[in-house]
């Protein structure tokens, strides 16, 4: 059973601190990713109850626009606050975490796009800093499609007086799911999921009952690891429309997928053929599945190319991949994947979220035991992720790091 959505939460969470009542927010990941958002959002005021997945946030006592380091540092998304409590206190700071393995991660475009609202907004010793007398909509052009960027301009747009107009906005899913929170809260909200996204803010808003999204990336990683494994795995409480993408990548290495309703039908025999990889934004081949989709990739008969256009350097991975057995390298944003009979167990760290995820890929595959340190990032993303794996007939121990 496929979690709620990671990056829909992170957003949908700090856009509740914009009612005036209280919202119930259902297929909440239980994950730590969400558990540091609730820590702020109790240092600002609110009042957060959460069990069973199911998130009660009473806004009313938020009365703070600058949540510590010791939190908000801990994450990248915790800046999504800033536009949050720049439309609530017409000031916020929100420390920056530093950069993370994936690469060094700009917030340029979100900058932009506050900017274009009438915010003056920088980073000022790691601390996002804004400000606004008064927030007026305007139109913002993204350079590139930016996820954060097209988050923090909705979050920003709807405490703006007037239409917001957000140009080559991202389409992923979590962006859809977070329009329809901020919908459901009485904002009036246009075109999420294509690149135009119209905001008319300023309105009154209210609390909201509503239910997070299927994570996307959790369905396909599991979906990776059934392919992995040589099983035969139906995925329930997912959007297959979500998964076209790895869907199409996974039939054209040989492995059998299907779908109806909400219930997505994996079965392999463990002979993949190899294939390229180009990743983008929604709705093309998700960078997030990128890493797992590559451990897989590294047993394939053949050859493959793995393409990296979101990130610059998203294949670190890969040396651990190595002291498994895997055979490849990597030229700039490009990794050259030839396929190898067998990966051995070895001990390996990971080194951000979806790596570990697709060391557990490699090593589901591997003969023999393999230690995978760093395992907190896999925590952070993935709810019950062993229990989940084991439910399929995985050998998968979370030992404590000690
Ligand atoms: C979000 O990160 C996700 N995180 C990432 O998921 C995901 O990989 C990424 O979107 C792409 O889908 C959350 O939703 C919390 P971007 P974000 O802004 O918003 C450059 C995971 O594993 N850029 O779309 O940081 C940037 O450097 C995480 O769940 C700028 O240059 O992604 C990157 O190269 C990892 N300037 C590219 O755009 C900016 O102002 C895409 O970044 C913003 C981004």
């Amino acid at each position: 059973m496929v979690s709620g959505g990671k990056n829909a939460a992170l957003a949908i969470l700090p856009a509740a601190l914009l009612g005036d009542s209280p919202s119930v927010i259902e297929n909440v990941p239980d994950i730590d990713d969400v558990h540091i958002i609730v820590d702020i959002m109790e240092y600002l005021g609110a009042k957060v109850d959460f069990a069973d997945n199911i998130m009660t946030v009473d806004p009313l006592g938020v009365d703070k626009f600058n949540p510590p380091y010791e939190l908000a540092g801990k994450m990248r998304a915790s800046y999504y606050f800033a536009p949050v409590l720049l439309g609530m206190f017409k000031r916020a700071q929100v420390p920056l975490p530093g950069g993370c393995d994936i690469g060094n991660r700009p917030i340029d475009q979100t900058i932009k796009g506050m900017e274009a609202l009438g915010a003056r907004a920088e980073t000022l010793g790691g601390v996002l800093e804004c400000e606004a007398e008064e927030l007026i909509g305007a139109d913002i052009f993204l350079e590139m499609p930016s996820v954060g960027a097209t988050v923090n301009s909705m979050l920003t747009a709807v405490s703006a007086s007037g239409t917001t107009c957000i140009h080559n906005a991202a389409k992923e899913p979590h962006i859809v799911d977070l329009a329809n929170f901020l919908s459901s809260m009485g904002a009036s909200v246009k075109g999420a999921g294509t690149d135009v996204i119209r905001i008319r803010g300023g309105r009154h808003l209210h609390g909201a009952n509503y239910t997070v999204v299927p994570d996307q990336i959790e369905t396909g990683t599991l979906m990776i690891a059934a392919a992995a494994t040589g099983g035969d795995v139906v995925i329930t409480g997912a959007i297959p429309t979500h998964m076209e993408a790895l869907s199409a990548k996974l039939l054209e290495m040989g492995v059998h997928v299907s779908s109806e309703d909400d219930r997505i039908h994996v079965r392999s025999n463990r002979n993949f053929r190899a294939v390229n990889v180009k990743t983008q934004g929604y709705p093309g081949f998700p960078t997030d599945l990128q890493q797992p989709l590559s451990a897989l990739l590294t047993v394939a008969n053949g050859t493959s190319i793995v393409t990296e256009t979101i990130f610059e350097s998203r294949f670190r991975f890969l040396e651990e991949l190595r002291k498994m057995g895997a055979n490849s390298r990597v030229i700039e944003t490009t990794a050259i994947i030839t396929g190898v009979e067998r990966l051995v167990g070895a001990r390996v760290n990971a080194t951000d979220l979806r790596a570990g995820a697709s060391l557990v890929i490699a090593a589901l595959m591997a003969e023999g035991v393999t230690e995978i340190s760093g395992v907190g990032y896999i925590m952070r993303g993935y709810e019950r992720f062993d229990e989940k794996l084991r439910s399929l007939g995985a050998s998968i121990q979370h030992i404590s790091e000690e």
